[in-house]
């Protein structure tokens, strides 16, 4: 199931990298060396959440202007600019790659959002340093990544925050709920978690 998912992501990244080359990056850094001395490959993936996709996750996690919601890996910004465009929320988007972080600013132009409304920072999604501010966090991240930011959701979180993922689920956390969602091009899996109150 998760290796179909994997080729799914794949495919997908794989169609956007020969449809439009200069906006995707599956890159790999062969000069990197693993302690071992072994070349490691370090894959930046973008593949951008259809629009009509992005809508069911912000209605999946019910976003009002009384929201803050976090993008990590934010690719375009397209999130967080639909989030405060159409909802009325602030929202703060990461990305680790800098060409992401052009389009981010391409996109708050197109969506018409101010600075006030979208934070766009570059760097890395698993150190946020303010994501207890978060009241709504969305993602589309590989496996590799929700196993990392896994125990940050548990500890820092607060209660009643809403987690919305795309396609890739927390590899512990038994999801509120678990949507099949049509696409304009193929079936996407949203999973939703809502932050409970800490037991004592
Ligand atoms: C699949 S794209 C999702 C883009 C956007 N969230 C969307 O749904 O349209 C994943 C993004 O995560 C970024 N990324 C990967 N690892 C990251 C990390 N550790 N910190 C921040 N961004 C990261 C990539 O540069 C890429 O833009």
């Amino acid at each position: 199931m998760r290796s179909a998912r994997l080729l799914k992501f794949a495919t997908t990244a794989l169609c956007f990298v020969a449809i439009s080359a200069p906006t995707a990056v599956w890159g790999q850094d062969k000069d990197k060396k693993k302690d071992d001395g072994d070349p490691v490959e370090c894959r930046i993936i973008y593949v951008p959440t259809p629009e009509t996709v992005v809508k069911k996750m912000l209605d999946m996690a019910k976003v009002t202007k009384d929201d803050l919601v976090y993008d990590l890996g934010c690719g375009d910004g397209r999130i967080c600019c639909m989030a405060a465009r159409d909802y009325g929320a602030k929202s703060v988007g990461v990305d680790i790659d800098p060409a992401r972080i052009k389009d981010c600013l391409e996109s708050m132009k197109k969506y018409k959002v101010t600075k006030d409304q979208v934070d766009i920072r570059q760097g890395d999604a698993l150190k946020v340093k303010d994501l207890e501010r978060a009241t709504v966090i969305m993602f589309y991240m590989l496996p590799e990544f929700m196993e990392k930011l896994e125990p940050q959701v548990l500890k820092r979180l607060k209660p009643g925050t809403r987690l919305v993922a795309h396609d890739f689920k927390f590899p512990n956390l038994i999801p509120d709920a678990t949507v099949e969602f049509k696409g304009p091009e193929r079936e996407h899996t949203l999973y939703m978690w809502t932050i409970k109150e800490k037991k004592e």
